[in-house]
């Protein structure tokens, strides 16, 4: 797999994912190398075991040699990712409008702050990313859980009858699209179908979409503003070339939405350096995210074979986007948790019940890592089976 190269007739490039040894990973600083001890294999949060893409590690050494460690000015970001958006994703955004935000997170707590009335109700879809409930929860929102429907063949739809019932009496909907945990793009159809009920009801939107960039060669991803001009995107270079402790973001409302209502203080948290990594990622980065995409495409394919030799109860549909992968491990007999008993083989992964309900009996598992490492992790797994 180190062989993988991506060819724009200039430059091939290696395989990102099999640059760093273990040991050169075990030397990390972040969250994803420092939770657990050691002898365990780290597939959880969402980072990657990747190096920067070069034009982005090119980026952070100059700021540094500058010693540009000033507060975060927005500089061309916005204008960086509406070019990427125009490129890769056939939508112009218009990066006037855009405001900085330190994270998705924070903006999404800052968009709904500003624009919907505390203490209402805000509509996610299940399963769901475990912080959205307590970001929304912590803020004083009321979160209505909107189960996804599995199609049978491991897939999730969104069942637009299902969300309209929902949406009743609701202020926001949040959006994840690409989805986390599922992986699953929502087609065109479907967003046109949310942007009506929304429309109808009286509420407001927010898409989550930073893990546009990671859509699979092959699969359409559709930006929700591409449909609609009412909602907020909230987009991000953290996920895709792995920033996400650089701390930049960016809200992009379509054209009947006015962010300029959101105070100043909102951008406050966001890192300069974060600004500068993100706008060279978006600027010169698709190279370097092509072999990431080649990478991660391999691991996703490679897992399938990995877990029909060695585990082939586990339920597993490729995702349409994203390096998460959903793994139903409900006819394993390890309970509502699986990934109790897979911490036990040294493997952390992320317990299903944490992303709601239908997460019970459910795990997370992380494959922006070397295949060696995956490969590995997916062995002690089935040892905790056998
Ligand atoms: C769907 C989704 N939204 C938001 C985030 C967090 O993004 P940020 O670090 O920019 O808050 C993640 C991180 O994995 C995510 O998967």
């Amino acid at each position: 797999v180190a062989g993988i190269t991506v060819q724009d007739g200039t430059v091939d490039l290696p395989n990102p994912l099999a640059e760093l040894t273990l040991d050169e990973l075990r030397t990390r600083r972040s969250v994803k190398w420092n939770t657990y001890p050691p002898d365990v294999l780290p597939l959880w949060v969402a980072e990657m075991d990747a190096p920067l893409a070069p034009s982005v590690r090119a980026a952070l050494l100059a700021a540094v040699e500058r010693g540009d460690t000033g507060y975060a000015h927005p500089g061309g970001l916005a204008e960086a990712y509406a070019g990427f958006a125009a490129a890769r994703l056939g939508w112009a955004p218009d990066p006037a409008t855009a405001r900085l935000v330190p994270d998705v997170m924070n903006g999404v707590v800052a968009v709904l702050d500003a624009l919907v009335p505390a203490g209402s109700t805000v509509v996610l879809n299940t399963p769901a990313y475990p912080p959205f409930f307590s970001f929304l929860r912590g803020g004083g929102w009321r979160v209505v859980e909107s189960p996804l429907t599995p199609t049978g063949d491991g897939g999730y739809a969104l069942d637009l009858d299902r969300l309209d019932h929902d949406l009743a009496g609701a202020a926001a909907y949040l959006l994840c699209n690409p989805h986390n945990p599922t992986g699953t793009v929502f087609d065109r159809a479907t967003l046109v179908g949310v942007a009506e009920r929304c429309a109808r009801r009286g509420v407001r939107v927010l898409a989550d979409e930073i893990h546009a960039p990671l859509t699979y060669p092959g699969v359409e991803f559709v930006p929700y503003l591409a449909v609609t001009d009412d909602g907020v995107a909230m987009v991000s270079a953290s996920k895709a070339w792995n920033l996400p402790g650089l701390k930049a973001a960016l809200a992009v409302p379509g054209p009947r939405v006015d962010l300029s209502v959101l105070p100043p203080e909102v951008s406050f948290g966001a890192g300069l350096l974060g600004v500068i990594a993100a706008e060279a990622a978006f600027r010169s980065g698709g190279q370097w995210l092509d072999a990431l995409l080649a990478a991660l495409d391999h691991n996703r394919r490679l897992l399938a074979a990995l877990l029909a030799d060695a585990l082939p109860q586990v339920g597993y549909r490729l995702p349409d986007a994203t390096y998460l992968a959903w793994l139903d491990c409900r006819r394993l007999g390890l309970g509502d948790d699986p990934s109790v008993a897979f911490l036990d083989r040294k493997v952390a992964v992320n317990p299903g019940p944490s992303f709601g309900l239908p997460g019970h009996g459910f795990v997370r598992l992380n494959l922006a890592t070397s295949p060696a490492i995956l490969t590995a992790a997916v062995q002690r797994m089935a040892a905790a089976v056998a």
